[in-house]
């Protein structure tokens, strides 16, 4: 059903990345007046807060995490804000939170940004009050699930209230500038698709890299690791992206229909093909950081850092291979997808041949940076300029395209924002599907069940360092080096 909500409930309103996050977004999206004016927020959680206690909590996470030119009128944005303090896991208060939200006009969106082990009671509570009812939608915040099984318990439980039309699974990279532009690269541009396939892709690269390490979480991060944190949902909805289809359309079936069908072919991931490395003290940036034992205050097996490589299963990526590393604790935070192309098939330039003074034939390689810096770089060969009597010079240069120079005096947005507002206004495009999740988790598992099998430990690497050797090996074995 159309509608755009003109309530918005919080569950886990007092957390973190209501704090970082979601308020900071509301509030610049009212700043820019692309919110409804009659849109009420109202938070709930576990403290014991009311409207003005919320609004004094709201402020202050407003004033450190959102810019101050980005702000707009904050008192008119307070203004909006409402709190019911409620115990999730007990039916009682689900029927003061449902008068706290009051009648709405046109709907109801709810954001449920709490453990997922209290997924099942809130929609039992949800279901208790009557905020289910066609008017209502739901967001659910990652992690959904430790494996396939329990996401599709989670899945289960909340289809029990809610058709798949109106489910909202966040994976805040859809929610990325950049990781939409991607989608624009492909699917606006024509000099790219003929070339997008096996016949002229040598490999892929996907890197997500992290300087931080455990931050405040440590309970869900050891529980976690690496390659559920983040290669399951972000580093996979990636690839997807990269590697699916033209959609017919920028709809939420046709995105959606085009990306499961990748993460469908994904090929079961064998023997020798990951690396799992657990950062030990070092150095980021000129600075001591200690290890991720030391941090945790435990010996501890989890993995900080994956490489894998991947591969699709269909005519498309036939022998391509799709290497994937994240890590924390590395030597910068950055994000970026590298596309490697193939030689050409025959060089006429007998400088090349002879090496005599330029560089070797190499091939066009098209980078993507998603994070920090938003660019695309196409490196070409070109003549080196002279009047060489043993022919053409060739060097790579690169074509780069800084987003923000191009589009100067854009905002840099945060990615809820756009998730944020998809959502009160429905639509799912940006949001992951069940089938998704579950082909995620699938595939996901068998890495799992391979490290438990071979009782894989991880290998050790120094804070600041990119990762164990084995993982520079895993893509040298082929003749692969990692673009840095
Ligand atoms: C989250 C992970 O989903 O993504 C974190 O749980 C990670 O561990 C974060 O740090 C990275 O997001 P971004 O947007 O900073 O790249």
């Amino acid at each position: 059903m159309d509608f755009t909500a003109d309530r918005l409930l919080l569950f886990g309103a007092t957390g973190d990345l209501a704090q970082r996050m979601l308020l900071p977004s509301l509030c610049a999206l009212h700043a820019d007046d692309l919110l409804r004016p009659d849109l009420k927020i109202i938070g709930t959680a576990r403290s014991d807060l009311d409207d003005a206690g919320f609004r004094d909590f709201a402020r202050d996470a407003l004033e450190k995490h959102l810019p101050e030119n980005r702000r707009g009128s904050m008192d008119d944005f307070l203004g909006r804000l409402f709190y019911q303090p409620l115990d999730a896991t007990t039916l009682d208060g689900y029927t003061l939170l449902a008068e706290k939200v009051g009648q709405s006009e046109s709907g109801l969106a709810i954001f449920l940004s709490t453990a997922p082990s209290l997924f099942e009671p809130t929609i039992k509570g949800l279901q208790h009050a009557g905020l289910t009812g066609e008017n209502v939608r739901m967001c659910l915040e990652k992690p959904l699930g430790i494996d396939l099984e329990s996401s599709c318990e989670i899945n289960d439980a909340v289809a029990e209230a809610f058709p798949e039309e109106r489910i909202f699974r966040i994976d805040h990279y859809l929610g990325k500038e950049t990781v939409q532009n991607l989608l624009a690269l492909r699917f606006a541009n024509i000099m790219f698709e003929p070339l997008w396939n096996a016949a002229h892709i040598d490999h892929v690269q996907i890197t997500v890299a992290e300087t931080v390490g455990l931050e405040s979480r440590v309970a869900y991060y050891d529980d976690s690791g690496a390659l559920r944190d983040m290669v399951q949902n972000h580093m996979l909805q990636l690839l997807a992206l990269v590697a699916m289809e033209p959609p017919s359309d920028f709809d939420a079936t046709a995105v959606r229909d085009e990306k499961v069908k990748v993460l469908r072919a994904l090929r079961e991931v064998q023997n020798g093909e990951t690396v799992t490395g657990q950062y030990r003290a070092g150095a980021i940036g000129g600075e001591a950081v200690p290890g991720y034992d030391d941090e945790l205050g435990k010996d501890s097996d989890t993995e900080t850092f994956v490489a894998i490589k991947a591969h699709v299963d269909n005519w498309r990526w036939k022998g391509v291979p799709f290497y994937l590393r994240t890590g924390k604790r590395l030597p910068e935070r950055v994000t970026e997808i590298v596309v490697q192309f193939r030689c050409v098939p025959h060089s006429i330039f007998a400088g090349d041949k002879k090496g005599h003074g330029g560089a070797k034939l190499q091939p066009n390689r098209l980078v993507i940076g998603i994070q920090p810096e938003e660019n695309i770089s196409l490196t070409l060969m070109a003549k080196v300029p002279g009047l060489d009597r043993e022919g053409i010079r060739l060097r790579p240069v690169p074509l780069d395209i800084a987003m923000p120079d191009a589009f100067s005096g854009a905002v840099r947005r945060i990615a809820y924002e756009r998730l944020l507002l998809d959502l009160i206004e429905g639509d799912q495009t940006l949001f992951v599907r069940r089938d998704e999740v579950e082909a995620q988790w699938q595939w996901v598992d068998h890495i799992r069940d391979l490290w438990r099998a071979n009782a894989t430990a991880p290998r050790t690497y120094t804070a600041g360092s990119w990762g164990p050797s084995a993982a520079i090996a895993l893509a040298e074995r082929d003749g692969v080096s990692w673009h840095e």
